[in-house]
């Protein structure tokens, strides 16, 4: 430790001698690499998974059910539904229409629209998605994986979702 000590010191003069020197340099080389690295890992931990396919929810038994009027879901709205087996949110994008999962995909707590950012807030976890069902952020040490999508369709002027049929 005083051995160290010295050597810092010396350093600090700027004195690092020879194979010392080379030394230190050696050292430095090798930590900022680590640190490189180790910065790269938790970049990519904590950058949402692109390239995470997302699945579509199809109930084996499934019926359609209608969620709000094709005429009040007008481009970019969003709507949220419950129909206690399923809950999700359906939008209007390009002119279709779209629904994903309102659970989040870390450890099921339910989602929140926020209206004026238009993300669905995990309130357990601090984690955010966007109304596509893509990640938009978190905290988590891998990010979890995006919303997945239900089936949807217009069908005589409401848009309806496809859910499972409830039991008898
Ligand atoms: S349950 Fe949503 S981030 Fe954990």
């Amino acid at each position: 430790m005083a051995e160290l000590g010295a050597r810092l010191a010396a350093e600090a003069d700027g004195k690092p001698k020879g194979d010392n020197r080379r030394k230190f340099v050696q050292a430095t080389s090798v930590a900022a690499a680590a640190a490189a690295a180790l910065g790269a890992t938790v970049d990519h931990l904590l950058r949402p998974s692109s390239s995470m396919p997302e699945a579509t929810i199809v109930p084996h038994d499934g019926q359609w059910q209608a969620v709000v009027s094709s005429a009040e879901l007008v481009e970019n709205a969003v709507r949220p539904f419950d129909f206690g087996t399923v809950t999700g949110f359906v939008r209007r994008a390009g002119g279709e229409v779209h629904a994903v999962s309102g659970i989040c995909t870390h450890l099921g707590c339910r989602l929140a629209l926020d209206t004026a950012t238009l993300r669905l807030n995990c309130p357990c976890h601090r984690t955010a998605f966007a109304v596509d069902g893509a990640v938009v952020f978190h905290q988590l040490p891998l990010a979890p994986p995006p919303l997945p999508r239900l089936e949807v369709r217009e069908n005589a002027g409401n848009v309806e979702v496809l859910v499972p049929r409830r039991p008898v």
